[in-house]
């Protein structure tokens, strides 16, 4: 044992925890592992039968006959809005408040379980009179709302599949999700409301419509949020005018358990995003149950995820695990600094939340405002309701983790760090907050049931203490289940032949010598995670390059950042001399707004190089790595004989 782990802080988990958890001690924890190491497909098969409301039960559980192309309870039949509402109003819990939706300025509506079903039966019906079907895609650009919700649970619930767009991506980016799903609708909102500021969606529909390509698409449903001007075409509904007339009751699609339940676009190693297809039983199933395990949910609970319903953490801990347990949960329009950066602290105070599950990004700011403006720290709310908070999307640094800990938790609150993608559907590898000792800085052990593993290039377990590939050894309810229309790429993707039939992750990790813990070290391939969000390093250099008229060649690389994580530094060729001073700052910003119009503002480069070449090998790659240690502003320690013109390190060096 190193020295370094002799001297590791460990936090066990509090008995008051411990106490009447739904997963209460390690050996219970070991217990479920076993459970599932013993039989793996009873393991699953108990709790889909435990967790989920089956219309017609499933008698098979794997079928693994076309791997990797898992189908999970096949023959069975269910609907996964009747799961999140129906269930919970039939249990009796139609007036338990299902959403407090806070918005943007403070304005809070509360929305019963019996509210939320005829909200989503209503829209339900409105879509159907639309001529939406079972298997149609619609693509849902919305603001974080009551009605974003009732969206996504109105397509689950006639079958159709939903697309989230987050609300900052551009027209550009739309537009692309859009054309390929092959969407027959957009759900779409006036405008929405940020930080005080209204930002259009409805104008940037028509925008990304207007591009060309969208012919799928014959309506666009528009929620009148703030009543701003916008323009109208003949495809467009109001939704008011829709659902009013709607009876309030509707019947399910009942679907198969392998039913697209929604498609939702990711940033991989090449250019274009993909849409990452999830299923309806297996996915319902993780979704619930990591909810009730990873939180210890319980019923008097005030469950609260920050993130937006455009991102997975969206989906699976705001739409759809918190209904699916009955739980009342918080949804939060607007953003963590407005009207000041303790707006979070006085929403926990204010609504008593038990639960708080948060990005280490957000937890970095939050410090940094506190120092500035000491006004906005946790100490001066009362933040005593809390009893679990939660980390995901990206690694949490054990100083944020520290903090957290300390100002928000009060020391009383284990902090349950969530590894898990938008493939995975629902949390993998998590602590449990009645069961697990925390490691600051690791996400601890696997869930009960994955099988996750670190191996190297050739699929060999590497022996813990060392480091390798993150893959996952068995195929899981909520694995995504392809990418649509293009089941190659998810095969080259996420199962490539030397890793015999392990899930490759794309993230490195490591295994602690003494308790097997895992710690992420982050993405092994040209994704970056840049505030929690990812981005493909391609992705941005295509959007450089189109803009034909300055750029001749553009280079992406990631460099840490203190707050967001890592940052997108560009180092770019254009196609006139290499500008210095003024006109290079004026170029760059021309870049970075360029960027935001054809991805969006969170793929804006923080940093752009401009050189009069790329280092390149001599059979002409760009060497990265080299792009990465000048990124850092570090030393050049590696080989670079083989560079045409070792001068442009210079001037790639230098910032603008
Ligand atoms: C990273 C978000 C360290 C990781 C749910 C992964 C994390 C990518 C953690 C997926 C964590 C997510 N610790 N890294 N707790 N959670 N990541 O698809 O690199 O937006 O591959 O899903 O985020 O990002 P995605």
């Amino acid at each position: 044992m190193s020295s370094a782990e002799h001297t590791t802080k460990v936090y066990p988990p509090p008995a008051s925890i411990v106490q009447g958890a739904h997963v209460s001690g390690m050996e219970a924890y070991r217990k479920l592992c076993a459970e599932a190491e013993a039989d793996y497909e009873g393991y699953w098969a108990r709790l889909a039968r435990e967790f989920v409301v089956w219309k017609k039960p499933f008698t098979k559980v794997l079928n693994a006959s076309d791997a990797p192309f898992y189908k999970w309870f096949e023959d069975g039949t269910l609907n996964v809005s009747y799961n999140c509402l129906d269930r919970n109003v039939e249990e009796g819990r139609g007036d338990k408040v299902a959403i407090i939706f806070e918005a943007d300025d403070g304005q809070v509506t509360r929305v019963t379980y019996r509210e939320l079903l005829e909200k989503t039966c209503r829209m339900a019906n409105g879509l159907r009179e639309l001529g939406v079907k079972k298997g149609d895609r619609v693509v849902i650009y919305m603001p974080m709302s009551v009605e974003g919700v009732v969206a996504m649970q109105a397509c689950a619930r006639i079958g159709a599949t939903h697309s989230v767009v987050f609300g900052g991506f551009s027209a550009q980016s739309l537009r692309d999700r859009i054309e390929d799903a092959g969407a027959v609708m957009v759900i779409t909102a006036d405008e929405q409301m940020r930080g005080g500021k209204q930002l259009p969606l409805k104008a940037i529909v028509d925008e990304a419509i207007g591009l060309g390509g969208c012919d799928s698409v014959r309506h666009v449903v528009v929620y009148r949020r703030t009543g701003g001007q916008i323009a109208w075409t003949s495809r467009d509904r109001w939704l008011h005018e829709l659902v009013d007339k709607q009876p309030s009751t509707c019947e399910p699609e009942w679907v198969e358990a392998e039913h697209p339940l929604f498609l939702l676009y990711t940033s991989g190693s090449t250019g274009k995003p993909k849409g990452v297809q999830h299923s309806s039983g297996g996915y319902l199933l993780h979704a619930t149950l990591t909810t009730k395990w990873t939180f210890d949910l319980k019923p008097d609970d005030v469950f609260w995820c920050t993130a937006d319903i455009g991102w997975v953490t969206g989906h699976t801990y705001i739409t759809y695990g918190p209904l699916a347990n009955g739980a009342t949960e918080i949804v939060f329009e607007g953003v963590p600094t407005y009207p000041d950066a303790g707006r979070f602290w006085k929403m926990i105070q204010q609504h008593k939340a038990t639960i708080f599950y948060t990005a280490p990004t957000a937890i970095r700011s939050l410090i940094k405002a506190a120092e500035a403006n000491p006004s906005t720290h946790p100490r001066h709310y009362d933040l005593g309701s809390l009893r679990i908070l939660g980390s995901v999307g990206e690694p949490i640094n054990p100083a944020a983790w520290e903090w957290y800990h300390e100002h928000v938790g009060g020391g009383r609150c284990p902090i349950v760090d969530t590894w898990w993608q938008t493939e995975t559907g629902g949390h993998m590898i998590t602590p449990l907050p009645g069961a697990t000792p925390l490691v600051p800085g690791s996400c601890t052990l696997p869930f009960p049931g994955i099988m996750a593993a670190i191996v190297d290039e050739t699929g060999q377990d590497v022996p813990n203490g060392h480091g390798g590939i993150l893959v996952i050894k068995k195929p899981w309810p909520s694995m995504i289940r392809t990418i649509w229309g293009d089941p190659e790429r998810f095969k080259k993707s996420y199962y490539p032949a030397e890793l015999k039939g392990y899930y490759l992750a794309g993230d490195g990790a490591s295994r602690d010598a003494e308790r097997g813990y895992f710690t992420i070290t982050g993405r092994i391939d040209d994704v970056l995670n840049v505030s929690g969000h990812r981005m493909g390093t391609m992705e941005i250099e295509s959007a450089l390059v189109s803009h034909t008229e300055l750029v001749a060649e553009a280079a992406v690389v990631g460099r840490p950042d203190e707050t967001t994580g890592e940052a997108i530094v560009a180092f770019v060729v254009l196609k006139r001399p290499r500008p210095t001073g003024e006109e290079a700052k004026q170029i760059a910003n021309e870049l970075r707004n360029w960027v935001a119009k054809e991805i969006g503002p969170i793929a804006k480069p923080k940093d752009i190089r401009f050189g009069d070449n790329l280092p390149k090998t001599r059979s002409g790659k760009i060497m990265r790595r080299l792009l990465r240690s000048i990124a850092k502003g570090e030393a050049i320690t590696q080989d670079t004989s083989t560079l045409e013109n070792p001068a442009i390190l210079e001037q790639l060096a230098q910032t603008n």
